[in-house]
């Protein structure tokens, strides 16, 4: 009877959890990562022949910027055939066995996806601008002029000057956000938005994991066209952009209808993963988790790539990221990409140190930028070598990305082992240290370090899905637990240069320390005061009393 009685019992179900949440992901800037021919731009064999690499140092993903045909204005940003691959970057074939290279390597494949914008070579466009009744007109953005002339509104590119260029052609202008060679789509279109669908088809049919949407807080732009209000804190010298609060230009309303749309599509396929690029504010950006989590699995959460780098204001974002979450919601946290300066130049050698443990160590889902592994740095480009359009319509403000796309770095050997050929930008100085051979034999490398984190990680569920518990934060130390049951992980950064103590025995604590970004630390146990080196950051394993008194590690 009792044993009847149990059955009866609803057993307690362990929560799941999909690869995007347990798993690591990690952005390949395809030009740069390897080049398999010689031509000195990477490409996809380059790519698959890394594989190995990638599975030993433990990532799950593989998020790949764009590969598609495009005249390379924004490298990849603006596409010219959605559903092809750049003969740069090799053919279908090659993208295809890249396809069954990464799923035989247990690595999953991530595609940029580009909706915002196509190049204006895309025969939709040349279609659209070809007469003002043209089927194709409503695929992109055209307006009249001003009424006593000029461009519609004040909106501004993100790469410098005014967001319209005028047609003479039609006497139209037509809207870009970026360059004038990327024309805004128009998602109000509903053919349009049907042709994307369809782009999102045919890339998971051919076995894709998931997409990288390109700044999809851009897709829908105000209906009426209202002018920009300035932006009061903007100073000479700072970003052109700037200049004007984006208000009506992007993350309108009627964007989550459409992210539902590409969700729901995504959603017909197993295992999938929907990411948002979206750069606004924690309350804006995890309103793209949508209604009951219709949105995007993963609004990319930027914030450690734009914190001031001290443990007040870490904590602080912590702690309002993991409050705004919406129930459900899974986080995420991106340390570097192709838009942004490295993270070893953001912060130093010494404190990227602090930053790869504090990635690793946090609840979400961990974006790293390739190269970031070794402490890649921005690389500083000669003017006749500049290759990014932002640094050439706003030349001298340091907005330039080529510093941190830069070839990664594999070997002492010439061009870093990147390419046989001359490389589309130029090898950083340091890279007959900071490579991929030098430091995967060296314990207190900084592949080394990310390599260790990531085992740890992968071994714990604690640091994979746990739940987050802020302990405390004064002066330069930040300090965390990650716990899932009986497993528990304390994280101690400490982001000063000089020592810092965490009394852990009057919080209940003792441990014994897993991992030191200084690496040379012995696996002490420790209680009492927690002692925490300039600028170090340690992985302590918490013991956990059972109920029978037993103590587990
Ligand atoms: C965001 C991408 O990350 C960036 O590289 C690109 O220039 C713009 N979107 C425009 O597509």
């Amino acid at each position: 009877m009792q044993a009847e009685q149990a059955q009866a019992q609803p057993q307690p179900t362990e929560p799941t959890y999909v690869w995007w949440q347990r798993g690591i992901i990690y952005e390949v800037y395809p030009h740069s990562f390897m080049d398999s021919n010689g031509d000195g731009v990477g490409d996809l064999k380059g790519l698959i022949s890394r594989f190995d690499y990638l599975r030993w140092l433990g990532i799950d993903a593989v998020w790949l910027s764009p590969i598609y045909p495009s005249p390379m204005k924004d490298f990849g940003y603006d596409v010219a055939d959605y559903t092809a691959i750049h003969p740069r970057f090799g053919t279908m074939e090659d993208f295809d066995r890249l396809v069954r290279e990464t799923h035989a390597h247990d690595i999953k494949l991530i595609l940029d996806f580009v909706p915002n914008h196509s190049s204006d070579q895309h025969p939709w466009f040349i279609e659209s601008r070809s007469s003002r009744d043209n089927p194709k007109r409503d695929w992109y953005i055209w307006h009249d002029p001003a009424p006593g002339g000029g461009p519609p509104n004040n909106w501004l590119s993100n790469f410098g000057g005014g967001a319209w260029e005028y047609d003479p052609k039609t006497a139209q202008y037509y809207y870009h956000a970026f360059l004038r060679e990327q024309p805004d789509l128009n998602w109000r279109n509903p053919q349009l938005v049907e042709a994307m669908l369809n782009v999102l088809r045919f890339w998971l049919e051919r076995g894709v994991d998931g997409f990288r949407v390109d700044v999809l807080w851009h897709l829908i732009k105000d209906d009426q066209f209202r002018h920009n209000p300035p932006n009061p804190y903007w100073r000479e010298g700072a970003d052109p952009y700037q200049k004007l609060l984006e208000l009506h230009s992007t993350d309108q309303a009627e964007v989550h209808a459409v992210v539902t749309r590409m969700r729901r599509l995504v959603d017909q396929y197993q295992d999938r993963v929907l990411i948002g690029e979206i750069y606004l504010p924690v309350e804006r950006l995890v309103q793209y988790y949508g209604i009951d989590l219709s949105g995007v699995h993963v609004p990319f959460n930027f914030q450690l790539l734009l914190a001031k780098w001290n443990a007040r204001d870490i904590a602080r974002i912590i702690a309002e990221y993991e409050a705004a979450l919406p129930k459900g919601g899974w986080p995420n946290w991106v340390l570097g990409n192709h838009d942004r300066s490295r993270i070893a130049s953001r912060v130093g050698p010494t404190q990227a140190r602090l930053a790869a443990m504090l990635l690793l160590t946090l609840r979400g889902t961990p974006t790293l930028y390739y190269g970031d592994e070794i402490g890649m740095r921005d690389v500083e480009i000669q003017p006749a070598k500049v290759q990014d359009p932002f640094e050439k319509t706003v030349p001298g403000l340091g907005l330039g990305r080529d510093p941190q796309r830069t070839p990664m770095q594999w070997t002492a050997a010439k061009n870093a082992g990147f390419t046989e050929g001359e490389p589309w930008l130029p090898i950083a100085e340091d890279y007959p240290q900071i490579n991929v051979e030098a430091e995967r034999d060296d314990p207190f490398s900084m592949l080394s370090l990310y390599s260790r984190l990531i085992k740890v990680r992968r071994c714990e569920s604690a640091l994979e899905v746990g739940v987050l518990e802020p302990v405390e934060t004064t002066g330069d130390l930040l300090s965390y637990v990650r716990r899932d049951g009986e497993s528990a992980f304390l994280v101690a950064l400490n982001f000063g240069t000089k020592p810092e103590t965490l009394n852990i025995s009057g919080k209940g604590f003792e441990g014994r320390i897993t991992l030191s970004t200084w690496l040379n630390r012995s696996a002490d146990s420790v209680r009492g005061d927690l002692y925490i080196r300039p600028e170090e950051g340690l992985l302590v394993r918490l013991l956990t009393q059972t109920q029978s008194g037993d103590v587990l590690i």
